[in-house]
């Protein structure tokens, strides 16, 4: 796969620019990430599945780096969905929980010293019991940082998610809204969206929080994926038109 610009690419709007509708904007609050491309990365060098996998933690910590630098508040990252969990193979999900504890055993001391709160959603009940252990460990270790919050989101599904928070609702005081139901009612919503790997869709990947989001699909394998396929990403996002519903300037200038 090239690193060329394909047309799902192609951001900004020169019209609306031309128009006056958009002007450049700061980078997203919110940062959503779905990792796609390891096993087809593996496949590529002859290498094995989980060897993708293992190279594909390596940029979510590089990318961890570049997001906080760049200002970003929060950034969740899709590392493994409830669909993943009951279908893939055994084998493979055991690698994947085992490379997150690995991963968590020897990243947590660093996102601390970076100011990372780390969190996490998912079905997490469902998780081996030590991986839980560990999650909650990070949680709590990070709990207190503000510079970025990183949410992994595993054995996570958007309709698990919005199943489970009907669920919650229905055992609440009236008045509680169903946003206040979901995993973490206080996430705000998502600006930007990256799904590396070729890939035109969002894979179950909060459906609620991604509402507005603009989306950004990169032909890039994620174990490929670079600094510059970020800024790539975000110098599109920074010319995107975003409405939220609303007429543009100069429609409702005109009224
Ligand atoms: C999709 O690639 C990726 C996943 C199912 C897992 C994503 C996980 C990582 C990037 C590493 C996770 C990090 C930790 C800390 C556990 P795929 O296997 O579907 O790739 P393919 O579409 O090319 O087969």
């Amino acid at each position: 796969m090239t690193r060329e610009e394909t047309p799902a690419d192609a951001g900004g709007n020169p019209a609306a620019e031309e128009a006056g509708v958009s002007s450049p904007h700061d980078s997203p609050e919110h940062l959503a990430v779905i990792m796609d491309g390891n096993g087809r990365w593996a496949n590529r060098q002859n290498r094995s599945r989980a060897e993708g996998h293992a190279r594909g933690a390596e940029v979510l910590r590089d990318m961890t780096r570049w997001v906080r630098e760049r200002g970003i508040s929060q950034m969740t990252c899709y590392a493994l969905s409830t669909e993943n969990y009951l279908e893939r193979p055994r084998e493979e999900v055991d690698f994947l929980l085992d490379l997150l504890a690995r991963y968590l055993r020897s990243e947590r001391e660093e996102l601390d010293r970076l100011g990372i709160c780390f969190r996490v959603i998912g079905r997490t009940a469902e998780l081996p019991e030590e991986t839980g252990k560990l999650l909650e460990e990070t949680v709590a270790l990070t709990k207190q940082n503000r510079d970025l919050v990183l949410r992994l989101a595993i054995n996570y599904g958007g309709r698990a998610e919005l199943n489970d928070a009907v669920t919650r609702l229905q055992n609440s005081a009236s008045g509680t809204q169903l946003k206040d139901c979901l995993y973490e009612p206080e996430m705000p919503d998502v600006d930007l969206l990256i799904r590396s790997g070729g890939e035109i869709r969002l894979s179950n990947f909060l459906p609620w929080q991604t509402s507005y989001a603009e989306l950004h699909f990169s032909p890039v394998l994620w174990p490929d994926f670079t600094e510059a396929d970020l800024d790539q990403a975000l110098d599109q996002y920074s010319r995107r038109t975003r409405r939220f519903g609303r007429l543009p300037a100069w429609d409702s200038e005109a009224q």
